[in-house]
C-alpha cells in the first residue's frame, strides 16, 4: 500500500493491455493491467472485480488456488482503487459469458495482484447513469471524468477537432495564434479585463473572437487562416454558453459567401465522417433571415417538424372579434399555428399556456378547435363565417385540428410562439432522434436598432459587409439594409456563422459612424484596423464555429458542459478550484487596483 516505505513513483510492471481492448481472440494471453476497480463482488472463496481503464471493463478471477497472495490483496480492493494485476486470459465458461459487454466472453485469471493507491470512497458511483448532481460532479470533476460518458465525449471532441485540422489543412488553411491579452473586439458581450502591473491603470481585454486579428492577417497576406481560438466573453450564461469556449476561425482572401460557406460544409462533414462514420450531404439549404422569423420566429429555425408559424394578420383583417380587431386597429398582428389532429392539447394543458402567456409575456391566447363543421374554444363565436375560412385556409386546417393565436407587435410574439412551437414539438416527440437538419441562415440585416440602449447596432458585428445591392440605403434607410453574413444551424442550434467584411477604409468609417462613432471615436478604437485597410487589404471573409456546440451535437448531448474538461457553471464558477477567487491585498496594491466592494 502507499505508505512512505512502500511508496514507489513507479507501477509494479507496465501494462502489456488496456483492460477494454481484449477479446475472446486473445484467450491464453498473460497480460499485465493496471486500472481502476469498478466492483469487487466474493462470492463462496472467489473474488471477481471489474478493472476499468478508459478503454472499458475486464472480469478479473481471484482465485487462492491460483495465487493466495493476489487472493489476500484484492479482499482489501474497493472502488476506485487504482490496482495492478497480472495473469491469463481464459474464455468464460458458458453460463456466465456477459453479452453486454465487450469483454464478457473472457476474464483474466489473476496470480499476481498489487493495489497501487488506495481511494477514498468516490462522492458518486463512476457509472454512466447520471446519478449525482451537477455541483457535486464538478466539484470532484476528475472523478466525473472517469465516467465512460464523460470519455467518450471528450475523445469524440479530440476526433472532430483532428478531423477538421486535417480538413483545413489540406484544403490550404494555416493555422496562426494570436494574442490572448489584446484589445476589446465588439462581439455583443462584456470583455474580461486583465490588468496590467507594468502599465498601471491599463487593462487588457481577453478577445471576444480574434475578428480583427485575422483580418489583419488577411491582410497580411496569409491567403487562408485557421485557429482552434479560445473565447471569452462575460454574459449571461446558459446551457449552450459558456464564459470562456473555443472557436473553429477561419478567413479567406476573396471568397464569395459560397465559398466561405463550402468550406464550412466540409469541416463540419468531416467532423461527422470521423466521429459517427456517417456522410452529411452539402450543400445545406439556404433560408433567408426574414423566411426564418416569418416561419419559425426564430433566426435558427429547429426543421426536423413542422408546426411552422402562420400570419394570419390579413386573414382576421375587418374581423368582428373586438380584442384582434383593436390589436390589429394598432398596426399589430396576429400568428397562429396549427396543431395537428393527432397531437391534442387538453382544456388543461390550452388554460396552462393561456396563463403562461399571460403572466410571463402579457400577451392573450385565443384557441379554437375544428370540430365537424363548428368552431369550438372560448374565442370561437366572436370569429365570422368570411375570417374563418380565411384563416382555416393560411393555417391549412382540418378535422381535429387545434389553432393556437396569439396578437402583438410581431417582433414581441414571434420569439414567444418560437418556443411554444419548440416546446410542443418536444412534448410530442416530432424531433426524430438522430435526424440532422442542417441549414445555412443568410441576409442577416446589417444593423438593428436598440430599444433598451437607443442606438444602432450591429447585427453580426461592426466589421461585416452590406449587401452590395443595398449599399445606397447606408445614409438613407440603413435599417433596411442586409448583410453579407450567413449562420450555420443544425436542429435548432447556431453551430457557426461569418461574414464577408468590410476592406474598404472609407465603408468602414462610415458603417461605424451609422453606429455612432465619429470618426475620430472610430479612428481611437478601430485605428489599427481602419489604418491596415489602406495599405491594399484585400477582400475578405470567413466564419468561426463553436467547437463546443459542434461537439454537444456530435454527441448528442444538451449542455456543453457535457463536452468540457472543466467547464464553469451558471454562475461562471468553477466547483472544483473555487475560481474566482479573492486575491492577496499586494497583488492588488502592485497593480493598483481597488476593491470597492
Ligand atoms: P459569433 O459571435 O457568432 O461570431 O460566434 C461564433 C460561434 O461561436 C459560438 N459561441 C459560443 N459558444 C459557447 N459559448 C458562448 N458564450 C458562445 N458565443 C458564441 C457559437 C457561434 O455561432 N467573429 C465572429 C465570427 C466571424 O464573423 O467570422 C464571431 O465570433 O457557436
Amino acid at each position: 500500500m502507499a505508505d512512505q516505505e512502500a511508496y514507489s513513483p513507479l507501477p509494479p510492471w507496465q501494462r502489456t493491455a488496456y483492460c477494454g481492448t481484449l477479446r475472446a481472440t486473445d484467450a491464453g494471453r498473460e497480460v499485465a493491467l493496471l486500472g481502476w476497480v469498478q466492483t469487487r463482488r466474493d462470492h463462496g472463496g472467489l473474488i471477481f472485480i471489474d478493472l476499468r481503464d478508459h478503454a472499458g471493463l475486464i472480469q478479473l478471477v481471484l482465485n487462492p488456488e491460483t495465487s493466495a497472495a493476489a487472493h489476500d490483496a484484492g479482499a482489501d480492493a474497493r472502488s476506485e482503487y487504482f490496482v495492478a494485476a497480472r495473469g491469463k486470459v481464459v474464455l468464460r465458461s458458458e453460463g456466465t459469458v456477459n453479452q453486454e459487454l465487450p469483454t464478457g466472453q473472457i476474464e483474466v485469471m489473476v496470480a499476481d495482484f498489487e493495489i497501487v493507491n488506495p481511494s477514498a470512497p468516490p462522492p458518486f458511483p463512476i457509472g454512466d447513469g447520471d446519478t449525482a448532481a451537477e455541483d457535486i460532479r464538478l466539484k470532484y470533476r476528475y472523478l466525473d471524468l472517469r465516467r465512460p460518458a464523460m470519455q467518450r465525449n471528450l475523445r469524440a471532441r479530440h476526433q472532430a477537432l483532428k478531423a477538421i485540422r486535417d480538413f483545413l489543412d489540406a484544403d490550404g488553411f494555416v493555422e496562426v495564434e494570436t494574442p490572448i491579452l489584446w484589445k476589446s473586439t465588439p462581439e455583443g458581450a462584456r470583455d474580461y479585463l486583465v490588468p496590467s502591473r507594468v502599465n498601471p491603470g491599463r487593462f487588457y481585454a481577453l478577445p471576444q473572437s480574434p475578428q480583427l486579428l485575422k483580418q489583419l492577417l488577411m491582410v497580411a497576406g496569409f491567403d487562408r487562416y485557421y485557429q482552434i481560438a479560445r473565447c471569452f466573453r462575460d454574459e449571461d450564461l446558459r446551457a449552450n454558453r459558456q464564459p470562456e469556449f473555443s472557436q473553429i476561425d477561419l478567413e479567406m482572401t476573396c471568397p464569395r459567401p459560397d465559398d466561405v460557406m463550402a468550406v464550412a460544409e466540409g469541416m463540419v462533414a468531416a467532423a461527422y465522417r470521423r466521429v459517427h462514420g456517417i456522410e452529411i450531404k452539402p450543400p445545406f439549404m439556404k433560408m433567408p433571415y426574414a423566411e426564418a422569423l416569418e416561419r419559425f420566429g426564430i433566426d435558427r429555425p429547429d426543421l426536423r417538424f413542422g408546426l411552422e408559424l402562420k400570419n394570419l394578420t390579413a386573414a382576421f383583417a375587418g374581423t368582428s372579434f373586438k380584442v384582434f380587431a383593436d390589436l390589429l386597429a394598432r398596426g399589430q398582428s396576429i400568428y397562429g399555428i396549427n396543431l395537428p389532429a393527432a397531437h391534442p392539447l387538453s382544456r388543461r394543458e390550452l388554460d396552462e399556456m393561456t396563463e403562461t402567456l399571460r403572466a410571463r409575456h402579457g400577451l392573450g391566447l385565443a384557441w379554437v378547435k375544428v370540430g365537424d363543421g363548428a368552431w369550438q374554444g372560448p374565442s370561437a363565436k366572436y370569429l365570422g363565417e368570411a375570417e374563418r375560412a380565411r384563416a382555416a385556409e393560411v393555417a391549412q386546417l382540418q378535422t381535429g385540428d387545434t389553432l393556437l393565436m396569439v396578437a402583438g407587435e410581431a417582433r414581441r410574439l414571434r420569439p414567444v410562439l418560437a418556443d411554444i412551437r419548440l416546446s410542443l414539438g418536444a412534448k410530442f416527440g416530432l424531433a426524430r432522434s438522430g435526424e440532422l437538419k442542417f441549414l445555412w441562415v443568410v441576409d442577416f440585416p446589417l444593423f438593428e436598432y436598440s430599444e433598451e440602449d437607443r442606438r444602432m447596432m450591429s447585427v453580426n458585428h461592426p466589421f461585416t459587409a452590406p449587401h452590395p445591392e443595398d449599399l445606397g440605403a447606408l445614409d438613407s434607410a440603413p435599417l433596411s439594409m442586409r448583410a453579407l453574413a450567413y449562420d450555420m444551424v443544425l436542429n435548432g442550434e447556431e453551430l457557426g456563422g461569418g461574414s464577408i467584411r468590410i476592406h474598404s477604409r472609407e465603408l468602414q468609417l462610415k458603417v461605424l459612424e451609422v453606429l455612432g462613432f465619429n470618426r475620430e471615436e472610430a479612428l481611437d478604437r478601430f485605428g489599427f484596423l481602419i489604418e491596415a485597410l489602406t495599405y491594399g487589404a484585400p477582400p475578405h471573409g470567413g466564419c468561426a464555429f463553436g467547437v463546443d456546440r459542434l461537439c454537444m451535437m456530435l454527441c448528442g448531448t444538451d449542455s456543453l458542459r457535457d463536452v468540457l474538461a472543466f467547464p464553469k457553471t451558471g454562475k461562471a464558477v468553477d466547483p472544483m478550484s473555487g475560481a474566482p477567487s479573492e486575491v492577496d491585498a499586494r497583488q492588488l496594491k502592485e497593480l493598483a487596483i481597488k476593491v470597492t466592494l
